[in-house]
């Protein structure tokens, strides 16, 4: 599936927060399953007026869309290199979408100036990030119910 990363735009809130919701629910349930009430702050977090306003403060937030401009994944981080986000239409699951945002992220936040990127990453995700050369940063923390791995990769 061909894909284009571009700076997401606040017309795209919407189905961000759909993929993002998404994403969390069908990607990540082994990581919720202990969850109980951490699993509706975590969705909460990707409500629609919230992916907005990260869409437009400072920092990084990128979108990968396909030839229709659908959206397949999206990408968010401050200008310190602290990511809030990295998630992948289930469709468009392991077609290097992640990678290819991952990526052009490490540019933009290296144009920026940042000198890392930092990621809590849920088990699901901790391979993916390790293969991409992220180190542990700290002991996995326990949020709402989820455990979150600190990992850390130098720009
Ligand atoms: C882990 C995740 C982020 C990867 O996103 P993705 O777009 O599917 O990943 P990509 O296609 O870009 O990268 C593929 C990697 O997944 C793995 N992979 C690829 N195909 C696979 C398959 N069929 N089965 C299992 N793993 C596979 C490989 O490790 C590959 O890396 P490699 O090329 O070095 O082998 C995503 O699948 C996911 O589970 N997201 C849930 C949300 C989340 O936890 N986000 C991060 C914290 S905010």
């Amino acid at each position: 599936m061909p894909f284009t990363i571009v700076s997401a735009d606040p017309a795209y809130a919407v189905e961000i927060a759909r993929l993002s919701r998404r994403s969390v629910e069908e990607l990540c349930a082994a990581d919720h399953a202990g969850a109980g009430p951490g699993l509706d702050a975590w969705l909460n977090a990707l409500a629609t007026d919230r992916i907005e306003r990260w869409i437009t403060r400072p920092g990084v937030f990128l979108m990968a869309v396909d030839e229709t401009t659908q959206v397949l994944g999206a990408v968010a981080a401050t200008t310190m290199g602290e990511i809030a986000l990295l998630h992948v239409l289930p469709e468009a699951r392991f077609q290097g979408v992640s990678k290819a945002l991952l990526r052009q992220l490490g540019r933009a936040l290296d144009d920026l100036g940042a000198s890392h990127l930092l990621v809590r990453s849920p088990e699901t995700a901790r391979r993916f990030f390790e293969a991409r050369g992220f180190e542990p940063a700290g002991p996995a923390e326990e949020r709402e119910g989820l455990r979150l791995h600190p990992l850390r990769k130098a720009l």
